[in-house]
């Protein structure tokens, strides 16, 4: 069923990101957004430490774009990073002129503030105090509070909630809208002029992550089944600090190491000054990596965080809702060491894009963590997600704003490799069956367990190669199983899950060397030659049309 005239702009995904390029957008314009859960409910929401924006006295662009470029260890795009601190600013301070209420510091308190009084956080790899927070830890929370304000104050604006965004309709090789189920599972199209995909990562691909359960990589499915090519898959960030306690994984933000916290091993030495000269504020790869080479030094699943040394009432009240989660589990932030862990956190690749925001498929964007801008190379600096949402957000409603033609696509501007990646399944591996939500489960269990046993922080040959057979093989038992209307989203979900984890892989089996996030155990060096190196892949009939129109310069 088609529903109401063609929208100018169809937006999938209710996160900072969306919902920068809804509010952005003149209010003439046509517009609609689709969330697969409730709005407010985005992995934004859950954000604590911050947004970094170079507005402190002692701070500059040129500063934030050095930490940047230094995180990402030898993969930024530089002109995409330089777009970032140069435009976040501005972005920022029409973000507090929707209504984000950032904390400010008081008269007469202690505290690393902007001049107009924004209190400022300290995070890795940051050389200055530039992190932006609201609710002392719940930064996320208030931003997706005051942006879904926002959102519906616009009556001009239209709102799907509980509706998952199935495929992306074609024609003529130009993305023209959505096939979308509603909460009953009945299925719907709707044309737009241009669909902006803001979906978010793939977190929840691994078994322990700091993601809400709703990150399972639609995004980056939607776009490769439209024939949009996909980069750095390679690349997942694991957060070094995830408590772990009662089987449950919770974000420990890295704020509270940039208030000083110490990491400490079961002997209780405080080993990161072992690992690097910048100790517990090194880059997030270093940090992750060094409590796994102590975890597996002790044979222990996890290490600590120790804020014991800090003044305990200036933490409970910096880290409110860290405070109340530890409470939640028998812990005093204060007193008690901290269980934690490395966590699958955040996706660094994604589809690939152009500094406007353009795929590779005309009329089709992709924004916020879905993208791959090249801004945060193959290990993002902390605080910079959300504030990739926002510009990058931006500059997408402006384009779109501007009268654009709906021809143009991304071509890429660096050096890369095209790789076509063949994810047709061999037809008589496939049974035809029925299957429960039970039978979903256990098929999203299996594969969380499958990434985090052989694609996470060090990886190999062997187990990579085990792994892609395992997810294809489950893959071909769901590829054409049948369920109940309502369970449709669940099925199209896990499918989308699967074939992700095998592009992530195949991105795994193809960079041979250890850069950033991607650890290999069997090439444990950085390969010279592929520093700014991007892998590229495409499906088969998307490689047929790149020979034409996907231009790569060396
Ligand atoms: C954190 O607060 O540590 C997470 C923020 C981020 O991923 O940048």
């Amino acid at each position: 069923m088609v529903r109401s005239q063609p929208f100018d702009v169809a937006i999938i995904g209710g996160g900072i990101a969306g919902l920068s390029v809804a509010l952005r957008l003149p209010e003439h314009m046509r517009v609609v957004v689709f969330t697969k859960g409730q709005f407010g409910e985005s992995n934004t929401r859950y954000a604590q430490g911050g947004l970094a924006v170079a507005l402190g006295a002692d701070d500059s662009p040129a500063l934030h774009f050095q930490d940047t470029i230094a995180a990402g260890a030898g993969l930024c795009d530089e002109a995409a990073v330089r777009i970032l601190v140069e435009q976040a600013p501005e972005a920022v301070r029409w973000l507090i002129q929707l209504g984000v209420q950032f904390d400010r510091a008081n008269p007469g308190s202690e505290g690393h503030a902007t001049p107009d009084g924004l209190l400022l956080g300290r995070e890795g790899a940051h050389s200055r105090w530039r992190v932006l927070h609201a609710g002392g830890d719940a930064t996320g929370a208030e931003i997706e509070r005051a942006l879904m304000a926002a959102l519906r104050a616009r009556s001009s604006i239209t709102l799907y909630e509980k509706t998952f965004v199935e495929r992306l309709l074609l024609r003529d090789g130009r993305c023209i809208g959505v096939e979308a189920l509603d909460c009953e599972g009945q299925r719907f199209t709707l044309q737009a002029r241009a669909t902006v995909l803001a979906n978010g990562g793939a977190g929840g691909l691994w078994l322990h992550t700091s993601n809400p359960a709703g990150a399972t990589a639609d995004g980056t499915a939607l776009a490769w089944q439209a024939g949009a090519a996909v980069t750095d898959l390679e690349f997942m960030q694991f957060h070094p600090t995830v408590l772990v306690a009662h089987n449950e994984t919770h974000l420990i933000s890295e704020a509270v190491r940039g208030e000083g916290a110490y990491l400490r091993n079961h002997a209780g030495e405080r080993f990161m000054p072992r690992y690097s000269a910048q100790a517990e504020l090194a880059p997030r790869d270093v940090v992750a990596r060094a409590i796994l080479s102590e975890m597996q030094a002790e044979q222990t699943d996890h290490q600590y965080l120790d804020l014991r040394h800090l003044p305990a009432e200036k933490m409970h009240a910096r880290f409110p809702t860290i405070s109340a989660l530890c409470r939640q589990h028998g812990l005093d932030l204060a007193k008690d060491l901290l269980p934690i862990e490395p966590a699958a956190h955040y996706c660094m690749g994604g589809v690939l894009v152009d500094t406007a925001g353009r795929t590779t498929v005309p009329a089709l964007y992709a924004v916020g963590e879905v993208a791959c801008t090249g801004v945060h190379g193959a290990n993002r600096l902390a605080s910079n997600s959300l504030l990739e949402g926002l510009v990058y957000g931006v500059r997408i409603a402006d384009e779109l704003a501007a009268g654009w033609n709906g021809t143009a696509r991304a071509a890429l501007t660096h050096t890369a490799t095209l790789i076509t990646y063949d994810d047709a399944l061999e037809a008589d591996s496939i049974p035809f069956a029925c299957v429960d939500e039970q039978t979903l489960r256990c098929t999203r269990q299996e594969l969380r367990q499958l990434m985090w046993r052989s694609v996470s922080l060090s990886r190999d040959q062997e187990g990579l190669l085990t792994a892609q057979q395992q997810a294809r093989a489950l893959r071909a038992q769901l590829a054409h199983a049948h369920v109940e209307d309502e369970a449709q989203p669940r099925l199209v979900e896990t499918l989308n899950m699967l074939l992700v984890a095998e592009l992530v892989i195949a991105a795994a089996l193809e960079r041979r060397e250890s850069r950033g996030s991607h650890w290999r155990q069997d090439y444990q060096g950085t390969n010279v030659d592929l520093a700014g190196h991007r892998f590229v892949f495409l499906s088969p009939h998307a490689a047929r049309c790149a020979q034409k129109e996907v231009a790569v310069h060396a």
